[in-house]
């Protein structure tokens, strides 16, 4: 490969309108402009990657695109007075990997406003552990003791409890001292589950009640939703006075059927997460936790690290909600 040249995923349109994805070459001319050249040394997998490349017009407009909404590397140049070349830096969200050339390519091109210095205590591959998942996730918890939630006072249920979101939340929570009860739809992953910090686990159909009752038996101080739709409006309708439920996420659901209960008499708060555009200064804030005290002792164990190459089976499997933990993907392996 010559040095202007890079080894990406491409996502096609076909003339039928199918969507196809190879690992080819591509030209380092062909990113887009942007002051920051940097070259990705790890990305992962998040749902909405998996979207985008499947064409998803939700997620990306124009084709051919590399996804990729995480990147963590060494700067190559730099046209900022802020980076410099040989910084280690992450990005995510923004447009990345939405319909700016994302980071399952080994090169992005990105404004510097988008880019964050790794903080100490992470390494690039543990940023990438994290990644937007893992960032949701601690998000997620700010938002939960922003809304003066402490350990002491009750249990804190997640939803989609072995995905990344979900796996991330349970990790994070145990280690802010959390009690949690994971909830998820695949059998045999309890272990997985309490050794990531997880009291109890228990079923999605324990948490999707279909009696019509405005309000249920509360039972939750806290909840982390990722799926939406019914579990989420069961979650809400369970959670006890003055709880916080945050929402981030639509993969069993963009709906929520939902009344007035629960925050009129119960003082609920749902708190919407949007990982995408959540301003710099807050960013900073989460990376700075992410990389200090809230940092899981289990980060590794959440994740598995696949090349470019291994990605295209993985994207399959988190499509059919398959998704246990984190996938790595080491872009020079
Ligand atoms: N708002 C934001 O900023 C933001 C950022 C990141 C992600 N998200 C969203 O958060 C969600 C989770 O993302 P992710 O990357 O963690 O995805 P993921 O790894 O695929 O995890 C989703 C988990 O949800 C559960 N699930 C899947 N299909 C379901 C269904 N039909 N009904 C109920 N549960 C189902 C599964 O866990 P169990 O088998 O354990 O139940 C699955 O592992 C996605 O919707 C994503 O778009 C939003």
């Amino acid at each position: 490969m010559n040095s202007d040249s890079f080894k990406a995923m491409l996502v096609r349109k076909d003339e039928e309108g199918k969507f196809n994805r190879e690992i080819t070459t591509r030209k380092l001319e062909s990113l887009p402009e942007g002051e920051i050249l940097l070259r990705v040394k790890y990305s992962s997998l998040n749902y909405k990657d998996a979207l985008s490349a499947i064409g998803s017009r939700g997620v990306t407009k124009n084709y051919p695109h590399t996804p990729g909404v995480d990147a963590a590397g060494v700067v190559e140049s730099s046209e900022s007075n802020k980076f410099k070349p040989g910084d280690e830096v992450i990005v995510h969200g923004y447009d990345l990997g939405v319909d700016t050339s994302g980071g399952f390519g080994q090169y992005v091109r990105v404004p510097a406003d988008w880019v964050v210095n790794l903080p100490a205590g992470l390494e690039l591959k543990e940023s990438m552990m994290y990644g937007t998942a893992g960032f949701t996730a601690a998000q997620s918890v700010l938002r939960i003791i922003e809304g003066g939630l402490r350990p002491q006072g009750g249990k804190i249920l997640v939803t989609g409890a072995t995905g990344g979101v979900g796996s991330m939340s349970v990790a994070i929570l145990k280690k802010a001292g959390y009690i949690v009860t994971a909830s998820t739809g695949k059998t045999g992953q309890e272990q997985f589950l309490t050794d990531l910090g997880a009291e109890e686990v228990i079923t999605r159909e324990d948490l999707t009640d279909s009696s019509g009752r405005l309000l249920l038996k509360g039972q939750w101080a806290g909840v982390v939703d990722t799926v939406g739709g019914e579990m989420l409006a069961t979650a809400i309708k369970s959670t006890r006075q003055r709880g916080v439920v945050t929402t981030c996420g639509n993969v069993a659901s963009h709906d929520l059927n939902i009344n007035v209960y629960p925050f009129i008499l119960r003082g609920v708060t749902l708190a919407g997460i949007d990982s995408q555009s959540c301003p710099m200064e807050r960013r900073k804030l989460v990376w700075e936790k992410m990389s200090g005290e809230w940092k899981p002792y289990v980060l590794d164990s959440i994740c598995r690290t696949v090349s470019l190459e291994g990605l295209d089976t993985e994207i399959d499997v988190i499509l059919k909600g398959g998704q246990v933990g984190r996938v790595i993907i080491d872009l020079w392996n």
